[in-house]
């Protein structure tokens, strides 16, 4: 089985990276392409085997399995470039939230799904989102799933809820990092504790809560509740975050759907081609 990867940006690089470091694929079953070729020749250097490829045709011509690792801006001319070259026994999965599976089973003849990764899953943890088009039978949905998990759980949505479910696993890091550096500049503001002492505690916390909240039996009320006594410290602190934060995950929602709105009716367009990349 060969895997294929066009666009080595962040993303890209992160599944492939995860996925070797599962064991999902030997350096030798992957082949990539990416705009600036340096990026995948560097990839090369650090995994030996993996094959560089010249061209986004050359992924499509030689993997089994392809993942388009492009942003919606990049896509059309991906599609263009590769469209004449996919099969339909090829399974070919993108990770664009914008880009809609009708637009892709509308331009290419592979069985087609959408993945949203996390960066969690360059820890090998974390979801993987997967929405899975019509051409792709129950044992291809489990196939994809099954190598999906050497880096990720799996979990399948339904595409009118891509926007919020990546709010929250994908996007998600980055809002609870943004917490988390919010707590740890105020300690040191407030109470001269170092940066480094107060990171070390705030990351081993964020590490453990983790663990709670998925194998430890905990949901986030139950975890409160646990924590928290009447009257004590912590509910103290959780009374302030409680008025604090009241209404500010719903402004962050609206905002997030705002720009995937925006974002999706750019893709329409461009796909339909009544819009050029830079608009
Ligand atoms: N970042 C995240 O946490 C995250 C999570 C889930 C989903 N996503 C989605 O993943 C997609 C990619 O995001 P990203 O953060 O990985 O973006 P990125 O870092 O900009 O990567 C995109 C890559 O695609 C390459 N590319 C562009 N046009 C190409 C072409 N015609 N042929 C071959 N390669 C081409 C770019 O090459 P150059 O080196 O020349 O720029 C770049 O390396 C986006 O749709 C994003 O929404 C991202």
């Amino acid at each position: 089985m060969k895997a294929g990867f066009i666009g080595t940006g962040s993303m890209g690089s992160i599944l492939i990276e995860a996925f070797i470091h599962s064991g999902a694929f030997n350096p030798e079953q992957i082949m990539a392409s990416n705009r600036t070729i340096q990026k995948v020749e560097r990839l090369a250097e650090t995994y030996p085997g993996l094959q560089v490829a010249r061209s986004n045709r050359e992924v499509v011509i030689d993997s089994d399995l392809i993942f388009l690792c492009v942003k919606p801006s990049e896509f059309k001319q991906v599609i263009n470039e590769i469209k004449e070259d996919v099969l339909p026994s090829q399974m070919l999965v993108s990770i664009t939230s914008p880009v809609l599976i009708r637009h892709l089973e509308g331009i290419l003849p592979a069985k087609i799904s959408k993945i949203i990764p996390s960066i969690t899953n360059y820890v090998l943890s974390g979801a993987t989102l997967c929405i899975h088009g019509n051409r792709m039978q129950p044992e291809d949905k489990e196939w994809l799933e099954n190598i999906l998990a050497h880096i990720s759980s799996p979990i399948r949505v339904s595409e009118s809820y891509t926007r919020i479910s990546s709010d929250l696993s994908s996007c998600g890091p980055a809002f609870l990092a943004s917490f988390i550096q919010s707590f740890i500049q105020s300690a040191v503001e407030e109470t001269g504790i170092s940066m480094e002492e107060a990171t070390l505690l705030a990351s081993e916390m964020t590490l453990g809560t983790g663990k709670l909240l998925t194998t430890g039996g905990f949901d986030p009320i139950s975890l409160q509740k646990r924590v928290s006594v009447p009257g004590g410290i912590t509910a103290e602190g959780l009374r302030i975050l409680e008025s604090e934060l009241s209404g500010v995950f719903k402004q962050v929602i609206q905002a997030t759907h705002t720009k995937y709105e925006e974002d999706l009716e750019k893709a329409e367009l461009l796909l339909a081609g009544k819009q050029s990349p830079s608009q």
